[in-house]
């Protein structure tokens, strides 16, 4: 899968290369990772004809099968931790810790995959349970594949999301074309040469590289995908759903999730939760907490914790154990920037941070954020914390919904019932109760309303997803 540092695509069973290749640099120190290659659109039209010729052998695999190799794929994810953890930490800067966690959590996520796949089964209905018919008409229902299914990942979990989307494709008897994020890609193809290892067969599974910015719309508007599994921004996952047209699609997006504090919580143990939330991998994941909404009264005791668990955070590299650790790039920087600036210049109280060194961001945390500093909106997708000062739930409520992000929402309180009925009025897709948010475990559902997605993952979730229910009758005569 790479000669002289030049890395290729999984092409019908085969490792191919393209005449243009992209550098990866390392947001760690500016050395060359290694190239991928930019397929043109000719070898696009190749891999799609290929997936598409694949997927019915595939299908015509019995599940138990298709479970076995997936068992076989994540045995071959344990075994390489170190190897693959490596690589993630140069390719996407991301501390050791969580780049091996991300792998133990990935091979669990396809076993687990594997196993729930052996109850994709079907149904038989009876045309008598509906008034007027009688009991001579059967629908036999089986659950099918979709056919080709694209798998579109962002770079901050280069193998746990593709395989989230790759697995349950796979055991659901689809084809996948993958298209990795450019930075991240590596990481990913190691793990797609994993499941080439495990046995997926020929064109099963076929990757793409090249800039999304350049083949994304060819892509997603191919007459022959028939499913878009995307994660990624807000931005570019709106932009798919508008010219893809009618293909079905999951799509995962931006957050800006809010961790609700009221006078009653568990001051120590919400802010140690909020502050793990806020700044693990420098705050780069959809679920991190992105703003901090306190009822008045608690507000400083809060802050005076939330600053002594910051205090705690190691700023650095990934391998030395940093939990804050350098961004993806620097205009990743800039924009964390812009917005540490905007709040400045609003009058929001800087508690720490603010400083930079490239695209190193200190972990930054803001008082007295007010509702016209684009920080209380807009998703940095860094180390900054905006606390937003409130009266009272009702307050705190209407705040949190006032987003056009509809991820997760925490809620910290030690009264069950205030918990249950702020959940209630809370427009987001998971509300935690004294957690911070997170999408795991990976069978709960995960979705998100308003701009930050459609569809659900998780493991059941995801394989009825890329499945579909084919009905066929019989009349019985009499
Ligand atoms: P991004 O810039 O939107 O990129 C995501 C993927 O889309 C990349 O593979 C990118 O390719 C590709 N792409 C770009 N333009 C495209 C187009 N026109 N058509 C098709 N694909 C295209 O996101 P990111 O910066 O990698 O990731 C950060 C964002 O993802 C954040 O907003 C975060 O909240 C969100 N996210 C959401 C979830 C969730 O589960 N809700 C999980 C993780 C991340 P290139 O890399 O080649 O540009
Ligand atoms: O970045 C988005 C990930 O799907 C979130 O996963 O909550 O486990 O960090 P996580």
């Amino acid at each position: 899968m790479c000669q002289d540092n030049t890395y290729k695509n999984l092409f019908n069973g085969n490792w191919v290369t393209s005449k243009k290749t992209i550098d990866i640099f390392s947001p760690v120190n500016n050395s060359l990772v290694g190239k991928i290659p930019t397929m043109s659109f000719d070898e696009v039209n190749a891999v799609i004809a290929n997936s598409k010729n694949s997927q019915r052998s595939w299908a015509d695999i019995p599940i138990s099968s298709r479970a076995s190799i997936l068992h076989k794929c994540a045995t071959l994810l344990d075994d390489n931790i170190d190897y693959l953890s490596n690589i993630m930490q140069r390719e996407i800067a991301k501390d050791k810790y969580s780049c091996d966690a991300e792998i133990m959590r990935t091979a669990d996520f396809i076993r687990f995959t594997a196993d729930a796949g052996k109850h994709l089964e079907g149904e038989t209905i009876g045309a008598d349970n509906f008034p007027g018919f009688k009991k001579n008409k059967i629908s036999f229902v089986s659950k099918v594949p979709v056919g080709i299914v694209l798998a579109i990942t962002p770079f901050n979990y280069p193998i746990n999301l593709p395989a989230s989307k790759i697995a349950p494709a796979l055991i659901g008897g689809n084809s996948v074309i993958f298209k990795p994020s450019t930075q991240g890609a590596i990481s990913a193809l190691h793990l797609v040469a994993l499941f080439h290892a495990a046995g997926v067969p020929p064109g099963v599974i076929n990757t793409i590289t090249g800039k999304g910015s350049e083949l994304g719309d060819y892509l997603v508007t191919h007459k022959d995908i028939n499913f878009i599994n995307f994660t990624g921004s807000s931005k570019v996952g709106k932009h798919i759903a508008v010219i893809a047209g009618m293909v079905p699609m999951i799509m995962e997006l931006g957050g800006k999730d809010a961790a609700i504090v009221l006078p009653d919580a568990d001051i120590r143990s919400a802010s140690k939760d909020i502050v793990a939330g806020a700044f693990s991998y420098s705050g780069q994941r959809c679920t991190a907490v992105k703003r901090v909404i306190v009822v008045n009264t608690i507000a400083d005791k809060l802050i005076s914790e939330l600053l002594k668990n910051i205090k705690l955070l190691k700023v650095g590299n990934p391998e030395d154990g940093c939990e804050i650790t350098p961004l993806i790039d620097n205009k990743s920087a800039d924009y964390v920037q812009e917005l540490i600036d905007d709040a400045i210049s609003h009058g929001a109280n800087l508690l720490c941070g603010n400083k930079r060194t490239n695209n190193l961001i200190y972990p930054t945390l803001f008082d007295n954020v007010t509702t016209d500093m684009r920080l209380a909106w807009e998703e940095p997708f860094g180390p900054v914390l905006p606390v937003i000062r409130v009266e009272n739930v009702d307050q705190a409520v209407k705040i949190a919904n006032c987003s056009e992000y509809g991820l997760q929402s925490s809620v910290y309180t030690k009264n069950i019932d205030d918990a249950f009925n702020i959940a209630n009025q809370l427009e987001v897709g998971t509300v935690q109760i004294n957690n911070k948010p997170e999408r795991g475990p990976d069978h709960f559902p995960f979705s998100g309303t308003k701009s930050s997605g459609m569809g659900t993952q998780g493991i059941r979730y995801s394989i009825e997803a890329m499945t579909r229910s084919k009905a066929t009758v019989l009349l019985i005569n009499p």
